[in-house]
């Protein structure tokens, strides 16, 4: 297999060069979850790169009411005006904002992932053409149309980074394809396969094929987990710059079968020589 990619932390075998290919062509077919998968998710470039501290525990979610039914009232408004000649199936281009796919493309980090998506590549004729308040109107219509509950307190902008997108059932799992970010302990099983252990939870990662310096040393302090995933694509190449024992990042798309959580990598760096 001739074929490689060359990336920062080292190559890609031309197996997954083919995977990437196939998941962009099939994206053309099914649109942006597949886009997601192949590290190319359409929050794209504009967006800062990024795993975003996710806020854990007690952080509120949208079904605690983070929105007011005025506000999305002023967002329906807005929405007609800007979005619903491609989004309100008029025109096959722009896929409906509700219901499971979108959700799941979106879920499981704060809102500021779909918020900035919207307001640095939206309305697609004029990205960022609105304020940031008629955006903020917008995604509060969205998840009145998603139904989530209105509350007592409008979506503002510091809301929007510290509340939770969730399905209607609240925090689950993360959806297969998802790209994802970990820390952890790079591993070879005795079977030569390459595991990260003591894995934190994955979190969502908006760029998958680059990790950015920032993203490096917040990886450096992370707190490890007790996750484990099997890494595919990083064949003994792949490690040649990482080596067992180390504290390192691994980006890319997420893979749950039969029990087993395996990662198809996209991006990969070493935080730390050791795994404390
Ligand atoms: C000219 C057509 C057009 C207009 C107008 C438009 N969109 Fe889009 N939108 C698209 C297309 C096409 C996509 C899918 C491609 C992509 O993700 O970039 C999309 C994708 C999206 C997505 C991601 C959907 C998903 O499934 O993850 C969101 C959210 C979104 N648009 C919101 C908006 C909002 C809010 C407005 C109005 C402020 C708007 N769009 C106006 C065409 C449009």
């Amino acid at each position: 297999m001739g074929n490689r990619i060359a990336t920062r932390w080292g190559t890609v075998s031309g197996v997954f060069a083919g995977t990437l290919l196939l998941l962009i062509a099939s994206a053309v077919v099914h649109g942006p979850a597949f886009v997601e998968a192949a590290g190319r998710q359409p929050a794209g470039a504009d967006v800062p790169a990024g795993i975003r501290a996710i806020p854990q525990g007690a952080a509120p979610t949208v079904l605690d009411g983070a929105y007011t039914s005025a506000q999305a009232d002023r967002g329906e408004t807005v929405y007609h005006q800007q979005c619903a000649t491609c989004h309100d199936g008029a025109d096959v281009d722009g896929p409906p904002l509700t219901g499971a796919p979108f959700i799941d493309r979106w879920r499981e980090d704060t809102l500021a992932g779909l918020f900035e998506f919207m307001k640095t590549r939206m309305p697609q004729t004029a990205p960022g053409s609105l304020s940031s308040a008629a955006y903020l109107d917008v995604l509060a219509y969205l998840l009145h149309e998603n139904d989530y509950p209105a509350g007592t307190r409008e979506l503002t902008t510091a809301a929007v980074d510290s509340t939770l997108l969730v399905g209607p059932n609240g925090p689950q799992p993360l959806p297969s394809g998802a790209l994802v970010a970990v820390v952890g302990c790079l591993t070879q099983t005795p079977a030569r396969e390459w595991t990260v252990a003591r894995a934190s939870h994955p979190a969502r990662a908006r760029v998958g094929n680059d990790i950015s310096a920032a993203e490096g040393t917040a990886a450096a302090g992370a707190a490890l987990g007790s996750g484990t995933f099997a890494l595919q694509n990083l064949g003994d190449g792949g490690v040649a710059t990482l080596g067992q024992g180390q504290k390192v990042l691994i980006k890319g798309a997420l893979s749950q079968r039969a029990g087993a959580s395996r990662i198809h990598v996209t991006a990969a760096k070493s935080v730390a020589g050791t795994c404390p």
